[in-house]
């Protein structure tokens, strides 16, 4: 038991301040401060409305607003002194008001709860990061395009089950994660607007005798309406788990192509080169250029993860309304989101900087049979046979280039006749990896065509 005094913003009932253990378990000051902003925005917000509806003078409201905007100039010039005693940043920011402008300061708290105001905060918070997410995917999606564009018609290897499948292009495959991103853009914009609804003035949790105005407040944050329950309003972290699932998916995306580079900058690859300022030497192998920002890109997918499962767990379970479990949603959800916007610049920068290497790509290309397809989809088309038993022939043809350990191309057409008579000579046009690819125009397909049509395509949708 220590012998300190009761806490002076909720201690009327406490006889004895807290151990100090409770103190340490219970505040949060340590990493909500970070939503100082937030909080002082929801706070002068609030405090306008309640002078506006007549709840405090207007005099009053004038007083704590401007006070409000000092506060805020301390924290932001450092010069604020945090206190663990005061818990979290909602009470440190009130009890500084009271020391800067006195007696009005006791007035900002009517009508509304620590509940809705750590609610409001956080959203706000949680918004602002939507916001960033937002930026930095156009910027990685924008860096994409410029691979795709530059390179819509260099020839590299598909891959199923990393064996050699098909020819694609080098554009086709950055095209591939300009999708993928996509999603994740118009997830983060989903979540966003459905997140968009004000919890201030939902009060402790049953709203309020005061005649609030909570369509005012709402719309003075940026809202687009005050949440209709007061009950779910403060005990909702949805937008929270929203974003880490959002996020957690985006940094799976990141993970898999950050895969794919650690993969295509290997020795044994050498499909890009990944530029100095995105890569580490190594302390003891003069030799060694590591993708170390790939590495990490690709692991950041377990802590955001991490973070969404641990939200949820802290979430399952609770009961209506408020409950402290709440206050463990914040730092997992700020290191989640420091590290999504951290891997997608880190991403951005690679991407921009990195040099597609078109003579191993080509080369690779055509290894590994690759045009087999292409072959005995022109065995179906020009002979009119089942594909399955082209299929059969192509098979047969492939064997023979391995036991004779050339590549498909360099079959004499009477080595091909040997397997089927009617083979003819403009069997060797489609068994070209440029050629194999130009025919793939399907909608969707890898042809340099199609992949040009689809950079447009992006080029217009994200304008
Ligand atoms: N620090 C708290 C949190 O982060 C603020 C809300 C506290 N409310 C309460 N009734 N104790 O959740």
């Amino acid at each position: 038991m220590t012998d300190k005094t009761a806490n002076t913003m909720w201690g009327g009932r406490f006889a004895a301040g807290p151990d100090a253990i409770m103190e340490a378990i219970n505040a949060s000051i340590g990493f909500d401060q970070r939503m100082a902003a937030q909080d002082i925005a929801g706070s002068r917000a609030h405090a306008a409305m309640l002078g506006a509806v007549g709840i405090i003078s207007p005099n009053d409201a004038d007083t704590i607003r401007e006070g409000l905007l000092t506060v805020l100039s301390e924290i932001e010039g450092g010069t604020f002194q945090f206190s663990t005693a005061l818990e979290d940043i909602h009470m440190n920011v009130e009890a500084r008001l009271k020391e800067v402008i006195g007696e009005p300061a006791g007035r900002l708290h009517t009508g509304r709860s620590r509940n809705d105001q750590v609610a409001t905060d956080f959203k706000l918070w949680v918004r602002d990061q939507f916001d960033a997410a937002e930026s930095g995917l156009l910027a990685l999606i924008d860096a994409l395009l410029a691979q795709a564009e530059a390179g819509a018609d260099w020839v590299m290897p598909g891959f199923t089950h990393l064996q050699t499948a098909q020819p694609v292009t080098w554009g086709h495959h950055m095209m591939a994660y300009v999708e993928m991103l996509g999603r994740d853009l118009s997830r983060v914009r989903d979540a966003r607007a459905r997140m968009n609804e004000s919890p201030l003035g939902a009060a402790a949790l049953a709203g309020t005798s005061f005649p609030i105005d909570r369509d005012m407040t709402a719309q003075a944050l940026g809202f687009d309406r005050p949440a209709a329950n007061s009950l779910d309003a403060v005990s909702d972290r949805d937008f929270a788990l929203e974003f880490l699932g959002v996020a957690s998916i985006c940094a799976m995306h990141l993970s898999r192509f950050a895969e794919e580079l650690v993969i295509w900058s290997s020795a044994q690859f050498r499909f890009v080169t990944l530029s100095d300022r995105f890569s580490t030497g190594s302390s003891i192998m003069p030799q060694k250029k590591n993708p170390d920002a790939a590495e990490l890109i690709r692991a950041k997918v377990g802590r955001i993860m991490g973070a969404n499962v641990g939200l949820m767990m802290v979430m399952k379970g609770l009961p209506l309304a408020y409950s402290k479990d709440m206050q463990e949603d914040k730092e997992q959800v700020f290191d989640a989101a420091d590290n999504w916007m951290l891997a997608l610049a880190a991403m951005e920068g690679m991407v921009r900087d990195m040099t597609a290497n078109r003579e191993s790509l080509a080369a690779a290309a055509g290894a590994g049979f690759s045009t087999a397809t292409d072959l005995a989809d022109w065995l179906v088309r020009v002979l009119g046979m089942p594909f399955r038993d082209a299929h059969h022939v192509t098979g047969s043809l492939v064997a023979m280039a391995e036991a004779k350990g050339c590549d498909l191309p360099d079959l004499t057409l009477s080595d091909m006749q040997s397997v089927h008579g009617d083979i003819t000579n403009a069997v060797f046009d489609v068994l070209g990896v440029q050629n194999s690819v130009n025919s793939r125009m399907s909608y969707g397909g890898t042809a340099p065509a199609q992949v040009r049509a689809q950079a447009e395509r992006w080029r217009e949708l994200l304008k």
